[in-house]
């Protein structure tokens, strides 16, 4: 049944008083739109999203019309907060580790390309190539980190179970991840300035179109990623503890 202007204005307003990591951890698919929209919800999540509109001068009537269009398909995602965290554990790692190792040799093959095609005519192309190749070598033994030693320990506190290690408090090893998240997301800021938001020249070849795709596509899956960590999945760690 449709939804009366009422309704919808209730709706709205209700969209607005709510926190903006609180909106994504229910609807994953709202973090796609946030990111065309420019809003930051991994670190900047802790805010309404009223303020946030205001925060990133986003478009408030498009930004509310596409949530309000995905709210009335009625499809959902399941919340990841609802998870247990062992299922949380695994969901990161099938999803977005898998993500990460599927797609990063191919933003170096592009971008290797690229440098070899076009890097003597184009200034922008060897600094890109060079942060490509500085993310991946940040982001794969990130990956390793979280699934040999943080993630265990995780699963080791959900069990209860005691385990040795090295680090002491489980809040070191989660500064340290945060700390290796924002290093990442400020990589992905210098990428996003130098490809214009990831926005091919008109004279762009294939190989250049397909790389700035895969880098909107990494950029997005990446924020998400981070904003389960951050938001989700470090807080009830730390709350086994309290
Ligand atoms: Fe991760
Ligand atoms: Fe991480």
């Amino acid at each position: 049944m449709p939804q009366s202007q009422a309704d919808q204005s209730q709706q709205k307003t209700n969209l607005l008083n709510t926190r903006v990591g609180e909106l994504v951890a229910n609807d994953f698919r709202i973090a796609h739109i946030f990111s065309q929209h420019n809003i930051d919800f991994c670190c900047g999540g802790g805010i309404s999203l009223a303020r946030a509109i205001k925060r990133f001068d986003a478009d408030e009537t498009a930004l509310l019309d596409a949530l309000m269009a995905l709210e009335s398909d009625g499809e959902k995602l399941q919340g990841l907060e609802q998870l247990p965290l062992p299922d949380l554990l695994n969901y990161i790692e099938s999803t977005h580790h898998t993500f990460v190792r599927e797609k990063a040799p191919l933003l170096l093959e592009y971008s290797q390309k690229m440098v070899r095609a076009h890097g003597e005519n184009y200034d922008e192309i060897k600094p890109l190539a060079g942060w490509i190749r500085a993310l991946v070598d940040d982001l794969i033994p990130h990956l390793m980190k979280e699934e040999q030693i943080l993630f265990p320990a995780i699963l080791g506190l959900h069990n209860q179970v005691e385990m040795q290690n090295c680090f002491g408090h489980i809040g070191n090893p989660i500064n340290a991840m945060q700390y290796e998240h924002n290093d990442a997301l400020q990589i992905f800021e210098k990428i996003s300035k130098l490809t214009n938001e990831f926005t091919p020249p008109a004279h762009a070849c294939t190989t250049w179109r397909v790389c700035y795709a895969s880098l909107a596509e990494f950029e997005a899956d990446l924020k998400q990623h981070i904003h389960i960590e951050n938001n989700i999945l470090f807080p009830k760690a730390l709350a086994l503890t309290a």
